[in-house]
């Protein structure tokens, strides 16, 4: 095995199993999915330190879950669009009683006494304190303190057993192998190079990049949409034509993390240009665990993302209101398990998924954050909600993930469309390409697909260009200005059946010439993204001025557009929204609404990366929309 930096060679030799003759029938349940860049292992954890030990237990029924989705999303289901309650969902998947005794069996037989441990409300998670002696004993492992350059410490072990018998029974366990992205805020890296950052931190997510071109004069019509995407290129290039009537029963979330931000000058130059009626409007603020739109840092960085979501998303749905979805406090930010707190009391802190290491945890008391309880279920899910950022599949754990996407699967459940961007690097990652360890390697050849798209319960929106020269009556291409869609097959998730046969038939049809080594090309991996809209040349208000702009960051948003069009159609005649879109985009009726992209492809890892070919493919997916095909086909679903 060879093992990149010294890190972790440091972290292998020290995080030895305390004694072999107690690792018994021990396995490992998870080892640390990435070493930590530029952090030190200092020494030891001391042994009489507490640690709010938290035991996720699993869920029953998780099988089920595609299959209830299925159910309920697929265009030929007898139950499509019978949406499942909050209540619902929360007893179907709660942990089973076999479940639960198993794990508490295992803790009182180590020595906990039955009074030390907590069962959470939902019964998702088992909780106790314990010392670091207590914890390396039960989880045959060993405790670390980390230093990083900019002076904070954090503890981790690099992996952990339990016994065979248990392991069925958990989620994970925290605090564990798990590595804290979160840095001070004033903390500048050294180097260029991507740190564990939070989202919304500047060069910490797959945000919209530019190409620094300024426009001086707006476009007016349709001859330049080569060069600029304005509104009316969107609604030619995709057939947009409705205006919204159910404003008020509708609803349409975008998600930012800050310290990302929007600036209301912005929204209204863009408006000014493209949209003037809409001078004045501005998103409702939902504050997730003290989520603020700062104004105190201003430039690209810190507006693009925001300002490029709100603009179009506003430009498209007229006058439908946006919810604005803003997580975090400005010391210690958010991270998609935070987001989905907020819109899902069943999943808190402690009470569903969330990650002390990765997730910001609140009340916030120790650096001046956000001193309330964390934001729990604030607000019921939106219809669709866009998110324009996400993280190498490869930063987290496979257990993370999972929990993490079962999540997204329940909101499906509950009628909600959950849209995330597919990263900007073509087949690699926002860290680089993958080594034989599966870690971010400046060497690496693996192709490195991004996460939270890598879920086969979100819908990943790739990125397509105007070709240079041609108009939007010509066919489009991926996009391969500035950035590359995001695209490819994920190392954790297993190909949902509603994928199966535009899979098969484009690794059939189209074989990779790429190694096994290189990706997995075994037909049973999830394939990223779904679908996809244009992402290349997207005219916005950032900073005072008219800016171009690229990535999938523009394309989740318009497409979030287009389904939250098509909700307010289904909301007027009487109907619910159309929650999980992707078993029916991937069925052939549907997929005749769709342009097929076939020019193209995702370069990354030293390759070309895939090509867009006919039918669904791993750079572009089925396409991009026509609304004015596709509204019928949703319209003529119960
Ligand atoms: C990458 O390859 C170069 C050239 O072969 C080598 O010098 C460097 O040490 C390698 N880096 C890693 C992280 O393996
Ligand atoms: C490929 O993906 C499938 C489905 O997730 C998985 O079972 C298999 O182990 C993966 N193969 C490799 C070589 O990673
Ligand atoms: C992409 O298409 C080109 C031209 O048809 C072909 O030469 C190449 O091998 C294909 N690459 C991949 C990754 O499929
Ligand atoms: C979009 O679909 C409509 C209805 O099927 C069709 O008339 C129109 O030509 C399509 N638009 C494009 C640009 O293909």
């Amino acid at each position: 095995m060879r093992l990149s930096g010294v890190l972790s060679a440091l972290a292998l030799a020290l995080c030895v199993t305390s004694s072999p003759t107690r690792r018994g029938n021990h396995v490992v349940h998870e080892k640390r999915a990435m070493e930590p860049k530029r952090w030190q292992l200092v020494r030891r954890l001391e042994a009489d330190k507490v640690l709010p030990m938290r035991f996720g237990l699993t869920q029953q029924n998780l099988h089920k879950l595609e299959e209830m989705l299925m159910a309920v999303s697929h265009p030929e289901s007898p139950t499509y669009g019978q949406h499942y309650t909050p209540t619902e969902v929360v007893d179907v998947f709660a942990p089973s009683d076999e479940t639960i005794s198993a794990v508490k069996d295992w803790l009182v037989e180590f020595g906990f006494s039955p009074e030390r441990l907590r069962l959470s409300l939902n019964k998702a998670w088992i909780e106790v304190d314990a010392t670091t002696a207590e914890a390396e004993e039960l989880l045959q492992t060993e405790y670390h303190v980390f230093a990083h350059e900019s002076g904070i410490e954090q503890i981790s072990c690099h992996s952990y057993s339990v016994p065979e018998h248990v392991r069925e029974h958990i989620d994970l366990i925290q605090p564990t192998v798990h590595f804290a992205h979160r840095l001070p805020r004033d903390f500048k890296p050294s180097q260029q190079k991507r740190d564990f950052q939070r989202l919304g931190m500047p060069g910490a997510h797959s945000g919209p990049k530019t190409n620094g071109v300024k426009v001086l004069a707006a476009p007016s019509d349709l001859s330049t949409c080569d060069e600029m995407i304005t509104p009316d290129c969107l609604r030619a290039l995709y057939s947009i034509d409705r205006t919204p009537v159910e404003t008020k029963k509708n609803t349409f979330g975008i998600s930012e993390f800050t310290p990302q931000a929007f600036l209301a000058e912005d929204l209204d130059i863009f408006f000014g240009n493209f949209s003037p009626s809409q001078v004045g409007t501005r998103p409702k603020l939902i504050s997730i665990d003290g989520g603020v739109v700062q104004t105190e840092d201003q430039s690209f960085d810190f507006n693009g993302e925001s300002d490029l979501d709100l603009e179009y998303g506003f430009a498209l749905t007229n006058p439908q209101p946006i919810l604005l979805l803003q997580a975090g406090d400005l010391v210690e930010g958010a991270s998609f398990n935070n987001l989905l707190d907020a819109i899902d009391a069943s999943f808190c802190t402690f009470e569903g998924g969330d990650n002390p290491e990765f997730d910001g945890i609140y009340p916030d008391r120790e650096r001046g954050g956000f001193d309330h309880p964390e934001s729990c279920g604030i607000i019921a899910p939106p219809f669709v909600i866009s998110t324009s950022y996400g993280q190498d599949e490869a930063s987290v754990t496979n257990a993370y993930a999972q929990r993490q996407c079962t999540e997204y699967g329940k909101l499906g459940l509950l009628g909600t469309t959950i849209l995330y961007s597919s990263g900007d690097s073509g087949v690699a990652g926002d860290g680089g390409c993958l080594d034989d360890n599966n870690q971010e390697s400046e060497n690496g050849t693996r192709f490195n697909p991004d996460f939270p798209v890598s879920c086969p319960f979100v819908t990943g929106v790739g990125a397509t260009q105007v070709n240079p020269g041609s108009t939007v009556s010509d066919p489009e291409s991926a996009c391969m200005q500035v950035i590359f869609s995001g695209g490819g097959f994920s190392n954790f998730f297993e190909m949902p059946s509603f994928q199966a046969e535009a899979v098969t038939n484009f690794l059939t049809n189209h074989p990779p010439p790429f190694p096994a080594t290189q990706f997995n090309a075994s037909g049973k991996a999830r394939g990223i993204p779904d679908l996809s809209a244009n992402g290349a040349n997207y005219v916005i208000g950032v900073d005072g001025e008219l800016e171009l702009v690229f990535g999938t960051s523009c394309s989740s948003p318009v497409t979030g557009s287009i389904i939250t069009l098509i909700n307010d159609a289904r909301i007027e005649a009487g109907k619910g929204p159309v929650g999980f879109i992707n078993p029916a985009i991937y069925t052939a009726s549907f997929q005749k609404a769709f342009h097929d992209i076939t020019t193209g492809s995702n370069p990354g890892c030293g390759t070309i990366g895939f090509n867009a070919t006919e039918g669904w493919d791993p750079v572009t997916g089925v396409g991009t929309p026509n609304m004015t095909a596709l509204l019928p086909l949703f319209l003529a679903l119960p």
